[in-house]
């Protein structure tokens, strides 16, 4: 494994450059998706401050499934449309959530959680999976963090499924 070293007090585009960058090398000539959901995973969790949950759900069938993930236990299947992340998968849109307790059927997997950010992995068209992020602060993630998230994910999908 490579040496990572990112500097968490660059501005956010400078950052996320960088933790984008480190994402497509550690996924870089590796097929298996799970591996890599694990290590994208790793690497948000290491680098990104105040979250209390950073992970994968896959889409199988009509439900989203708990992927690989940094955290607390969570739940475990996710129907498409239901909470943050069901809305983000069947939507195809990015859910940047200032309250999770102002979101109409939010899923309370961890009850630490006042803020959430979820982008949904599209390949061919398709949406195959969901990054979920969760902070414990409220309106924690910004205009930038989706931005960096989006183009974090775009740099590693050929590699996810
Ligand atoms: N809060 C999510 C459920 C997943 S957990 O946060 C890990 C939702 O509403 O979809």
């Amino acid at each position: 494994m490579f040496e990572i070293a990112i500097d968490r007090d660059q501005p956010a585009a400078e950052f996320y450059a960088d933790l984008g960058a480190s994402a497509a090398a550690l996924v870089d000539g590796e097929p298996d998706a799970i591996a890599n959901m694990a290590n994208v995973a790793a690497l948000i969790w290491q680098y990104v401050p105040d979250l209390n949950w950073a992970g994968f759900y896959r889409l199988i069938g009509e439900e989203l499934v708990l992927g690989p993930f940094q955290g607390k236990t969570a739940c475990i299947r996710i129907p498409m449309g239901a909470g943050v992340c069901g809305t983000a998968a069947a939507t195809g849109v990015v859910q940047r959530i200032a309250d999770v307790h102002a979101f109409p059927g939010h899923i309370a997997c961890d009850a630490d959680s006042r803020s959430e950010l979820v982008v949904p992995v599209v390949k061919n068209g398709k949406v195959i999976a969901v990054l979920d992020l969760d902070s414990p602060l409220p309106d924690r993630f910004q205009p930038a963090d989706a931005d960096g998230m989006v183009r974090l994910i775009g740099a590693v999908t050929g590699n996810l499924g």
